[in-house]
C-alpha cells in the first residue's frame, strides 16, 4: 500500500479502547516517501532516547541494549569529543551530572568554568580528558530523585565510544534478526569546531568503518545546529534530521550573527528551507501540540502538515512515563513526580497528529502506543 494511503488507513483504524483527548479532527497529512531510507521506512518509528534511559543510566551500552530488546527501532546516542578526538556518547560535554567524575580526587584539578553556546557552566568537560582517562569514570543516573530505581546501576557502566555503540548495534541486529538503527546527534558542533575538535570528520570516519554511510543504512544524523547538517549533506549519504525547539535559536546561527530563531525555522517557509538539506525534523513536543496555561494539552498546530509539505519526516521529542513530564490531565493526582501517569494516552494523541516517530525514554511504552495506534 502506498505510504499516503497506508497512513489514511491507520488514522481510520486508530479508534482504540483508550480514551483519546483530541476534540477536533486529526490533521492527517501524508508523510514523505522514504523508499531510500533505512529500517522502518514504511512504519512509525520508536526511537530509544539515550537508549532506554527511563530504566538505565543514559548513554550506556546497557541502556542502548535494553532499548533494542524492548523493540526500539533506533537507539539514540548523543556524541561529544574527548581531548584526543574520539567521539563518545554523552548528552553534553559537561559530565558531572552523568558520571562520578566529581568524586574522583585525581581529576579535581580538571574542574573548569566555560561558556558553551552562550551558557556559563562549571564542571568537568570531555574535551579535557583523553579517552583513556574518560574510560576510568563510571556512569550514574542523571535524575536520581525521579528515577531512583536507576541508581541501582550507578557505577556499573563506563562511557562508550561511538564505535562501540555501532558495534553493539550490529551485534544486536544479528541476534534480534532485524536492523536496529542508530540515530546519532552531534552536540555543540560550533563549540567543538572552535577548540579544533570538529565532530563531523570522526563521525564520517566511524560511519565509514561500520559500513554505514549509505542512503539506506539504518542511520539518521541529527543536530540542533544547521551549518553542520548542510556540510554533512555534501559528504554523507545517510538521512539527516534538523532538530528544532519551541524557544531559542541554533548556536551556529547565533555565532554567525544570523538573526533566525527556531521559531523562524519552524514556519512553513522555514521548513521548506530545511527540506533542501534534511530528510526530517525533530521538534519539541510542544511545537506539535502546545500546552495550555494550566499544563493540559492544547490543539495541534499545523507543524506536522507544514513539515510533510516540505517532504520532511517528523520525530518529536521527548516522551516519558513519569508524571513530572506528562500533561496535567494525564498525571495521576496525588502521586509522586516519579510515578507513572497515563503516558500511553499522551502518545496516542500525538500519533493522531500524523507524526512519523517518537523519541522516548521508555521504548517499551512507545512500542505499545505505536502498536495500539496501528492495530
Ligand atoms: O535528539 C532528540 C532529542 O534527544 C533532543 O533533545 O536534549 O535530549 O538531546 P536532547
Ligand atoms: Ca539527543
Amino acid at each position: 500500500m502506498p505510504r499516503a494511503h497506508r497512513r489514511t488507513a491507520l488514522l481510520t483504524a486508530s479508534v482504540v479502547a483508550v480514551p483519546l483527548l483530541l476534540t477536533g479532527p486529526a490533521p492527517a497529512t501524508a508523510a514523505p516517501p522514504r523508499d531510500e531510507a533505512g529500517p522502518g521506512a514504511d512504519q512509525l518509528l520508536v526511537i530509544g532516547h539515550r537508549g532506554a534511559s527511563g530504566y538505565r543510566p543514559e548513554h550506556t551500552l546497557a541502556s542502548y541494549e535494553l532499548a533494542a530488546r524492548m523493540g526500539a527501532d533506533y537507539i539514540e546516542p548523543d556524541v561529544v569529543s574527548t581531548s584526543d578526538g574520539v567521539l563518545v556518547a554523552r548528552h553534553e560535554n559537561e559530565i558531572s551530572g552523568t558520571t562520578d567524575v566529581a568524586e574522583r580526587p585525581e581529576f579535581a584539578d580538571r574542574r573548569r568554568t566555560k561558556t558553551i553556546d552562550g551558557v556559563e557552566l562549571t564542571g568537568w568537560f570531555t574535551e579535557d580528558f583523553t579517552l583513556a582517562e574518560l574510560r576510568t569514570l563510571r556512569a550514574v543516573e542523571r535524575l536520581p530523585d525521579i528515577r531512583e530505581e536507576n541508581t541501582l546501576y550507578d557505577g556499573l557502566y563506563d562511557v562508550p565510544t561511538l564505535d562501540e555503540v555501532l558495534e553493539l548495534r550490529a551485534e544486536l541486529s544479528r541476534e534480534l534478526r532485524r536492523e536496529v538503527g542508530v540515530y546519532i546527534e552531534t552536540k555543540h558542533p560550533t563549540y567543538f569546531d572552535s577548540i579544533d575538535l570538529s565532530l563531523e570528520e570522526p563521525l564520517v570516519e566511524d560511519l565509514d568503518e561500520a559500513e554505514l554511510d549509505r542512503r539506506n543504512a539504518p542511520v539518521f544524523v541529527q543536530s540542533f545546529e544547521t551549518a553542520n547538517l548542510r556540510e554533512l549533506d555534501e559528504v554523507v549519504d545517510v538521512p539527516l534530521v534538523q532538530l528544532l525547539s519551541a524557544t531559542g535559536a541554533p548556536a551556529d546561527l547565533v555565532a554567525s550573527g544570523d538573526p533566525r530563531t527556531y521559531a523562524d525555522l519552524s514556519t512553513a517557509e522555514g521548513l521548506a528551507g530545511i527540506g533542501e538539506y534534511a530528510d526530517g525534523v525533530g521538534p519539541e513536543k510542544a511545537q506539535v501540540i502546545p500546552r495550555e496555561a494550566d499544563g493540559t494539552l492544547g490543539e495541534p498546530t499545523s507543524f506536522v502538515a507544514d513539515a510533510h509539505a516540505a517532504d520532511l519526516l517528523v520525530h518529536p521529542y521527548t516522551f516519558r512515563n513519569e508524571n513530572e513530564f506528562l500533561p496535567a490531565e494525564l498525571r495521576d493526582p496525588g502521586e509522586e513526580p516519579g510515578d507513572y501517569g497515563r503516558a500511553i494516552e499522551e502518545q496516542l494523541v500525538f500519533w493522531e497528529t500524523g507524526i512519523d516517530g517518537i523519541f522516548t525514554d521508555n521504548p517499551d511504552t512507545g512500542v505499545v502506543s505505536r502498536d495500539l495506534f496501528q492495530d
